[in-house]
């Protein structure tokens, strides 16, 4: 039998930073679990329009479809901030989502024991946190249409719209009770049912759903006091569902429970392919950090758990996934640190590639 293949879309700025420490797990797993992976990489983002004048080549999109796993750096930067907007960088990575169908975005934040410390919260509120946001991915303001920059009355005016059938809702609630009932079978949906018909149809809908989950205890929250909730008291959380624009947001929040931007990863998955593994791309939450990129400072974590992430969700290899997971919290305990990590602590930070040794270290002390 073939090996599994993967295709790796590093991107820009630290995206390449990262992906290629990826490269060097992949391979530990190749050459001492007998994990071997067919890989592929390609372009997208900035360095695909620099190549191709798009953001994302046909040919591109059409591996992505193919292959049993793609894994994402990140995509963007000040250089392409002028580009007209339907070649932007972000636009790569949108199609990607869109035409792949990845509807559930699986955000997980915890709070690993050695930073919890760290936070910007404190210690008490974030140790031990394990949460898990699912994030709609496909749907909502992100594509709503009518949508652009119009004129009326001489004067631009900006339209997005929020747009959500009930089988988006629906489909994507499923992967979240799914979730609530392999954790602790909670879970809480967030919108804003208060000001939007979206948000009414979207409560409406998740409880229709919950009927088939009869185990998972629902709540729900307005988005904004989810924000808050978020902060002042993590903990009370177990899966959340959420929409495209407010999974955002509040995933960026949720990463300073964890410490920093650079230790979410995330799954988007989709529906199951022929042989039975899920669409599925696998990103770190972070962006591609022009104020670092560069200059070897970017934490490799997010991009590597992310990695852990496909083990778990595409390749059925849990096992691994955990002694991946391990092997970084116990580089973390070490005191291992990059630079998002130090604070102003007066600790030398390791640079990406020096937090990946200490991380293949670990590996190598785990079989
Ligand atoms: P960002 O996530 O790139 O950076 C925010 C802050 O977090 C920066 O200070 C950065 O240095 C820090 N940071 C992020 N990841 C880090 C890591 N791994 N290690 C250490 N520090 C890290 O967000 P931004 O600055 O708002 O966006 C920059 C560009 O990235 C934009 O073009 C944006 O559109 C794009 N972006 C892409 C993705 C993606 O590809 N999935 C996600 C978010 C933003
Ligand atoms: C993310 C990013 C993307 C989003 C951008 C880069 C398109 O912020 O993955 O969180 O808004 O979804
Ligand atoms: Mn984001």
């Amino acid at each position: 039998m073939s090996n599994p293949s993967l295709l790796i879309l590093p991107g820009d700025g630290i995206g390449q930073e990262v992906m290629a420490e990826v490269r060097r797990v992949i391979d530990w797993f190749g050459a001492k679990r007998d994990l071997a992976f067919d890989v592929s990489e390609d372009l997208v983002g900035g360095a695909a329009y620099d190549a191709h004048g798009t953001p994302l080549h046909d040919d591109t999109m059409a591996k992505a479809q193919e292959v049993d796993a793609v894994l994402l750096g990140a995509v963007g930067g000040p250089k392409y901030d002028d580009l007209d907007f339907s070649v932007k960088p972000e636009r790569g990575l949108l199609r990607l989502r869109k035409e792949m169908d990845l509807f559930a975005n699986l955000r997980p934040a915890q709070c690993f024991d050695a930073l919890a410390d760290f936070s910007s919260l404190k210690k008490d509120i974030v140790a031990g946190l394990d949460i898990m946001i699912v994030r709609e991915l496909t749907s909502g303001v992100y594509f709503g249409e009518p949508r652009g920059i119009h004129t009326e009355d001489n004067m631009r005016v900006g339209v997005n719209t929020q747009r959500y059938t009930e089988a988006e809702i629906e489909r994507g609630a499923r992967a979240a009770f799914d979730l609530a009932m392999k954790r602790d079978k909670k879970l809480c949906s967030m919108e804003k049912a208060n000001v939007m018909e979206s948000g009414i149809l979207w409560r409406d809908v998740v409880t229709e759903v919950s009927k088939d989950y009869p185990e998972v205890e629902l709540s729900h929250m307005y988005a904004d006091n989810g924000a808050m909730q978020l902060v002042r008291a993590p903990k009370q959380f177990d899966v959340i569902y959420t929409d495209n624009l407010f999974g955002d947001i509040l995933s960026d929040c949720a990463a300073m429970l964890t410490g920093s931007l650079g230790m979410l990863p995330s799954a988007s998955l989709g529906a199951p392919m022929a042989n039975g593994r899920p669409k599925a791309m696998y990103e770190p939450v972070h962006g591609s950090a022009p104020d670092i990129a560069g200059q070897g400072k970017a934490n490799p974590i997010a991009c590597i758990l992310s990695f852990a992430m496909a083990l778990r969700y595409s390749f059925d290899e849990g096992a691994d996934a955990t002694r991946l997971e391990t092997a970084i919290e116990k580089v973390l305990a070490d005191g291992v640190r990059t630079g998002d990590l130090l604070g102003d602590a007066d600790t030398t930070p390791v640079s990406t590639s020096g937090m990946t040794d200490a991380i293949l270290a670990a590996l190598d002390a785990s079989l």
